[in-house]
């Protein structure tokens, strides 16, 4: 026997049913661009021109931004994950060190963000740089193409411009050095804009570009090769400084910088700025883009890097690895729907707080696979500038575990003592006791930087970044020791928290603020500092 509607019972149904898809289908679109080894503290933003007006001034820039570990493997996987390196594993650049390894694959990689959107109906695509050991047979070749993404366009191994193979959707694809075809920030520019031409408004994406600029070998496309000739390095307050009381790697540098380096510096300086001139193209087609298509209005765009950069900071020539301002705050650009422009925001940002809000921008922001990560999203941040959220974190952790691979690596003084990357002028940028945990201070009352190393000194480094933005003076051994067993029990607390208690405020917030109220005092009354 039929069932028969009444005219009005009918005409409800079809409204909730109606209702309910459009919900669905107005969830908002996300491009996500990651490039590597950004700074901020450069002044990498600068060649930047229009990805800022079209990114960061039409939304939020946030002055804040931090990665959790100075070191592209690490960071990537924090950022896949929105975990902690404690707690997803991947503590270095080697397949040995859990950069997409097998265990990486079968544990953290199946929890990334993507695997998230997809399972919630999200095309979700990715092009460029992954991991770096991504697509090396010991890391189960091209035929991996990691859980979570639809559409794949996986460089193999680490940033290069030319000559690099991908795995498009599992099958290589391998590139020579012609600029109009090859040049690897381009092709990605290409593919996205391919993607988009085949997206409609009713059916969300996630789309993640992901350059190989401005990394090294720094090649510039050729149109920009001659670009920012007259500009140099920038001579930061800590450039060509000796310092004469941080930990062993530091003080073996070579102070001053020799002519080579220098020269090194600034031309590197000058190719990576180059290459950013390629992102920024990227990012207008983009924009551009997805103006064409009807889909701007409804998608989130976020810029960010993998982790900073230094060019002679503390007469290290060139590399990241170090726990300071320049190797840890990288950029961060939002804007989207409900992003209210022109905003500047203070707030601490972390690179495991991607994932958690793309899953909230996704309106997956509830249930186990954000409790289950370290991250916490800040969309709530993005609508308003007056909003304040009177927990956000006040600080966080920072973890690199040094390399020491190269220890043949041109360094004939530094010889068996197991250090990495040697640059010009032989100066090594990493070795195994490179190794260290810092807790990251910033709040009204406190601007602090607290690292111990895993060397056999048991180093430690203290830097009050109010006083010294520059941490020339590590001031470990003349602050107080209350502050210093203060600062030892957070990061004790941090390095072994897992979800909540990465973001727990409700304790350690009690904690900070007697701690902040009794710094203020010793700071500021007796000068200790
Ligand atoms: C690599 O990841 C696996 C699985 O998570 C873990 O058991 C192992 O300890 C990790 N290795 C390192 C060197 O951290
Ligand atoms: C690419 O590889 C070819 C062949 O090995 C080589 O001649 C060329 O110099 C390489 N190009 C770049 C930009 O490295
Ligand atoms: C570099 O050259 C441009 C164009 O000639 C000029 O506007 C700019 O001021 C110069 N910058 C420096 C640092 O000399
Ligand atoms: C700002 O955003 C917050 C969080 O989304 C919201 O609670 C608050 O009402 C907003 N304020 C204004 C003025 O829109
Ligand atoms: C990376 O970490 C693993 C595990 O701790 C270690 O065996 C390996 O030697 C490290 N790689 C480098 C280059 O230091
Ligand atoms: C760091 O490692 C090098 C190489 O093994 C060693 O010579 C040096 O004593 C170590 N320094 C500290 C402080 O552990």
């Amino acid at each position: 026997m039929a069932v028969l509607l009444s005219p009005i019972t009918f005409l409800i149904f079809c409204l909730v049913i109606y209702t309910a898809a459009k919900q669905l289908n107005q969830r908002p679109n996300i491009v996500f661009i990651l490039t590597d080894d950004q700074d901020v503290e450069l002044g990498s933003m600068k060649p930047m021109v229009k990805a800022k007006k079209l990114i960061g001034d039409a939304g939020v820039i946030f002055k804040n931004m931090f990665v959790t570990s100075p070191l592209c493997c690490p960071s990537r996987s924090s950022i896949l994950t929105g975990s902690y390196v404690h707690n997803h594993g991947a503590v270095n650049n080697s397949i040995s060190g859990n950069c997409s390894s097998a265990a990486w694959q079968a544990s953290s990689e199946m929890r990334t963000f993507a695997t998230y959107l997809k399972k919630q109906h999200y095309r979700t695509f990715f092009a460029g740089k992954y991991l770096n050991q991504y697509g090396k047979k010991e890391a189960g070749g091209v035929g991996h193409v990691p859980p979570g993404w639809n559409t794949w366009m996986g460089l193999v191994g680490n940033s290069v411009y030319y000559n690099y193979t991908l795995s498009v959707d599992g099958k290589s694809e391998i590139h020579g050095d012609n600029y109009n075809v090859d040049y690897l920030t381009d092709v990605i520019a290409r593919r996205a804009e391919a993607f988009l031409k085949h997206q409609h408004p009713h059916k969300p994406f996630f789309m993640m570009l992901s350059t190989p600029a401005c990394h090294a070998p720094f090649t510039p496309a050729p149109q920009y090769s001659k670009s920012f000739s007259n500009v140099s390095a920038p001579r930061t307050g800590s450039f060509n400084y000796f310092g004469k009381d941080k930990h062993w790697l530091v003080r073996q540098a070579k102070h001053p910088l020799g002519d080579t380096s220098l020269k090194y510096i600034d031309s590197t300086h000058r190719n990576r700025w180059r290459t950013l001139l390629s992102v920024d193209d990227l990012v207008e087609l983009v924009m551009t883009r997805l103006d064409k298509h009807s889909l701007l209005s409804n998608t989130y765009v976020v810029f960010t890097s993998d982790n900073g950069f230094h060019l002679g900071q503390m007469s290290l020539p060139n590399d990241k690895r170090q726990l300071y301002e320049f190797d840890v705050r990288v950029p961060l650009m939002v804007t989207g729907p409900r992003v209210t422009p022109g905003q500047v925001r203070e707030e601490i940002i972390l690179n495991i707080d991607l994932a958690p809000t793309f899953l909230e921008m996704a309106g997956l922001s509830v249930g186990a696979m954000t409790t289950s990560m370290d991250g916490r999203s800040f969309l709530s941040l993005l609508g308003n500038s007056t909003w304040v959220d009177r927990e956000w974190r006040e600080d966080f952790l920072v973890e690199h575990k040094g390399e020491y691979k190269d220890i043949n690596a041109g360094c004939p003084q530094l010889d068996h003592q197991q250090v990495a990357n040697c640059f010009p002028d032989c100066v090594c940028e990493d070795s195994f006791n490179n190794t260290y945990t810092c807790v990251r201070t910033l709040s009204k009352t406190c601007n602090l930087m607290y690292c111990e190393f895993a060397d056999h000194e048991g180093f430690v480094e203290v830097y009050d970044l109010n006083k010294d933005p520059h941490q020339l003076k590590n001031i470990a051994k003349t602050i107080s020791p209350q502050i210093l067993v203060a600062m030892n029990k957070r990061l004790v607390k941090l390095s072994v928290c897992s979800g909540d208690t990465c973001r727990a405020t409700a304790e350690p917030w009690q904690h900070w603020v007697t701690f902040g109220v009794r710094t203020e005092r010793l700071y500021g009354r007796t000068g200790m500092l």
